[in-house]
Order: structure tokens, then sequence, then C-alpha cells
């Protein structure tokens, strides 16, 4: 099992005070190493406390979080593989439980998630759902979506979730029209495509009136907002949060929860 790396702006943050601070204390100006000390103690102690003061996740999110980071994701192969994972992909903890509290401040029955990955954020969902709830789960690679998939069945509220395994577009694209529209929308699959997603949400009927679309990574380890080159990902991201801000269909807020999550609901809704 490695530990996983920091990707989020204040983990990463945290990460370089901290090899600063251990650069200065070893032979800097005192004053400058115990304030480089204090600012590390600012940034790192804040994803641990939130967890502290966060609702603690149910005995199957901690099972399947635990499985997701003791499987060996570089040494991957086989049937089913289809994209590069990492263990850093899973929302996890706070994140999970700002989703349940979305899903409550909804009522939501139905919920669609674009990007499943192990099934943290979907198993999350699921559990705050009534028993009649559901959540469609979209992902991509077959043999990630098993992997959940053998999570979920240890989980009472697994019943809940409805597997579709292939490019999230296509499942969108047959999801319109054919059965009631989702009160809520997680989109946390490929980030080149965010638009696509969105507008096919928005325009192929998936949203109901009063429904609300949460995207993952908005931040994008502080990518949009950083001078300097972007990779495909920050570019992606960039581009997706100027489209959206323009966007006269949607209002939205840009939340600086762990790597950044911006919910979005139609205008006058
Ligand atoms: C960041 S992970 C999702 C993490 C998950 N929501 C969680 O909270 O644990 C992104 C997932 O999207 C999937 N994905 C990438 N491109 C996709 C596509 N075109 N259609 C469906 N899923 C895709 C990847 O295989 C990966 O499992």
């Amino acid at each position: 099992m490695t530990a996983a790396r920091p990707v989020t702006p204040s983990t990463i943050l945290a990460h370089e005070l901290a090899e600063l601070s251990a650069l200065a204390d070893g032979g800097a100006d005192p004053e400058l190493a115990a304030r480089l000390r204090a600012a590390t103690a600012l940034a790192a102690g804040l994803e641990p406390y939130l967890g502290r003061c966060t609702t603690p996740e149910s005995p199957a999110l901690a099972a399947l979080a635990r499985r997701t980071r003791e499987r060996d994701w570089a040494g991957r192969a086989g049937d089913g593989v289809v994209v590069a994972l990492e263990q850093e992909m899973l929302s996890g903890h706070v994140e999970g439980q700002v989703l349940r509290f979305l899903v409550h401040a909804t009522r939501a029955r139905r919920v669609l998630e674009v990007g499943m990955f192990t099934g943290y954020s979907a198993l999350a969902m699921a559990e705050a759902l009534p028993e009649d709830g559901e959540v469609v789960a979209c992902e991509i690679d077959p043999d990630v979506a098993r992997f959940a998939q053998e999570c979920f069945a240890a989980s009472p509220a697994g019943g809940r979730i409805a597997v579709r395994v292939g490019p999230a577009l296509d499942t969108l694209r047959d999801l319109a029209g054919a059965g009631a529209p989702f009160d809520l929308v997680f989109v946390d699959a490929d980030k080149a495509g965010y638009r696509a997603y969105l507008d096919a949400i928005l325009d192929g009927g998936l949203l109901a009136p009063h429904g609300l679309v949460a995207v993952d990574n908005t931040l994008m380890q502080g990518e949009p907002y950083l001078p300097g080159e972007r990779s495909g990902n920050g570019a992606a991201i960039a581009a997706f949060n100027e489209a959206v801000a323009a966007d006269p269909r949607v209002e939205q807020v840009l939340v600086p929860l762990r790597d950044g999550l911006t919910l979005i609901r139609r205008a006058g809704s």
C-alpha cells in the first residue's frame, strides 16, 4: 500500500510549506523558520480537522476506501482495463458527507453519477437515499466497475446502485427521455468531457426542475488560477469554469472543498 499523493490545493500547499519549513530549520533566520512552521501547521491541520468535525463514514464506506488504498493500481492488468487509475481519485470521507447532505437537501430519489471509480461517492449518496431511491452510476472501465460492485454487495445500500459501463456520454444519451429525470447529478469523470456532460444533462432533460449538478475537481490543483503552462486537465477545467460562468442557463458557486466542487442549478428554477 502506498501513501496518497497531495492532489488538492490545500494539501499541495501544506506539502510545499513543510518542505520549505524543513529547509529553513536547517539554518535560516529563526524568525523565518518559526513563521514557516506556523504556516505549515495552519495548512497541514486543515484537512484532518475537517475530518474530525464531520460525521464518521459508515463501515461499508471505510471498507471500500481501505480496499481501494490496498489495491495495486499501477500493476493492474487484464480484461476490462481501459484507463489509468489511481487511489487518489477516490473522493473520500468529507466530500462523501457533503454529497450525502446534497441528497438530503434536494430530497433526491434519483441520483446520477458520471465517473464512479471504486464507488465511494456512489455508495455515500446511495446510503442517504430512501429505500426506493436509485443511483445510476456511469463508469467506462469494466475492471474498476467490477471492483465497485463487489464492494456494493457488502452494503445494504448497494442494491440502490445501478452501474452503467461504457463511455458516459453514450449512457447519458441513452438515459435522455428514458425514465424520470435526476434530482442530483455528480460529475466526476474525464475532465475533457465535462462540458459535453453538462450540455447532455441540461439539454437532454436529465435534470429535474429543482435539480442540482455537483461537479468535482473544478479547482484542479490550482491550475485554473495559476500562471504558467497548464496540463490537459488544467486547461479543460479552466475552459469549463469559464463556460459555466458565462452560461445564462445556470447559476453556480465554486466551493473550495478538496479539489473544488462547483454546484450548478438552472437559473430561475
Ligand atoms: C475521479 S474518478 C471518480 C471518483 C469517484 N466519483 C469517487 O468519488 O470515488 C473518475 C472515473 O471516471 C471514469 N471515466 C473516465 N472517463 C470516462 C468516460 N468517458 N465515461 C465514464 N467514465 C469515465 C474513470 O475510469 C474513473 O473511474
